[in-house]
């Protein structure tokens, strides 16, 4: 074993006595529903916990459960989406909620086997819903959780995968894992700002006006009012935006093979 039992009781406690009196009150701590855990999983995903909040709600009101996601169109899902971006995330989670609703009769599965088979989720969101739904005694490790392990176990040594996934199984109390998880979510965001920029790990945001995810975006806000003839689309970015024909020409077959948008005849317009 490379990390000391002492070590790790060392850290539990630090952790744990951080977040006795910093700990936040966020709404999907409030629930053990499966479903509205993955929705806010995903929307955590690539977007900050202030936009999310907003979004999380009109969400579930809109779908509230997972028949509710299930029966909606593409197109009423990504209008919801609005703002949030990475608009693919939601047609991921409609997809989800499709396959529970077939393959499980609207009962989320909950082993690691089953839930990553699900459309878009991986290790990370499996193991968020086997914590965060079913208290099932795992280990999560994303990027907040990986730097907390190198910097507390590996005095900030990078690590291969497979150690830090061994740390974080040894780190997880037994019968604790809703609350280790949590806590660990918290410490990270708010606790290692000051390690991260010492790492240079601060994310820094990339330039994303005129990139290619900016201009996807705005194709689906477009469509999000009606379908538009592809030439008339395309004439009207070029003159607004610049850039040439063909640019805009695979932007919008690469929306088209994500399934974010349609092409019927010479309109576009949002799926189903
Ligand atoms: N990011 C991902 N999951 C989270 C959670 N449960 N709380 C706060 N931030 C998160």
């Amino acid at each position: 074993m490379r990390v000391s039992p002492a070590k790790i009781a060392k850290l539990r406690t630090l952790i744990f006595t951080w977040w006795k009196s910093n700990r936040r009150d966020l709404p999907w701590r409030n629930t053990h529903d499966p479903y509205r855990i993955l929705v806010s999983e995903v929307m955590l995903q690539q977007t900050q916990v202030s936009r999310v909040l907003v979004k999380y709600e009109e969400f579930l009101r809109e779908f509230p459960d997972v028949q509710s996601l299930a029966k909606a169109t593409p197109s009423q899902v990504l209008t919801v989406w609005r703002g949030m971006g990475y608009n693919r995330r939601a047609l991921y989670l409609k997809k989800t909620a499709e396959t529970v609703m077939e393959t499980y009769g609207g009962i989320f599965p909950d082993t690691q086997a089953e839930l990553t088979k699900l459309p878009g989720l991986g290790l990370y969101t499996a193991r968020a819903i086997m914590v965060f739904a079913f208290e099932k005694n795992v280990a999560m490790v994303d990027t907040n959780i990986r730097h907390i392990i190198t910097h507390f176990l590996f005095d900030g040594l990078p690590q291969s995968e497979k150690i830090i996934h061994e740390s974080a199984d040894l780190l997880v109390p037994n019968g604790r894992a809703w609350e280790w998880h949590q806590a660990l979510m918290d410490y990270g965001a708010l606790a290692m700002k000051k390690e991260k920029k010492a790492m240079n790990l601060v994310k820094k945001q990339k330039p994303f006006k005129d990139s290619h995810r900016y201009y996807r975006g705005r194709v689906v806000d477009l469509l999000r009012l009606g379908r538009v003839k592809e030439k008339k689309l395309i004439t009207d970015f070029i003159n607004q935006y610049g850039k040439v024909w063909d640019y805009f020409e695979e932007i919008i077959s690469g929306l088209i093979r994500d399934g974010l948008i349609e092409r019927k005849k010479e309109y576009l317009s949002l799926p189903g």
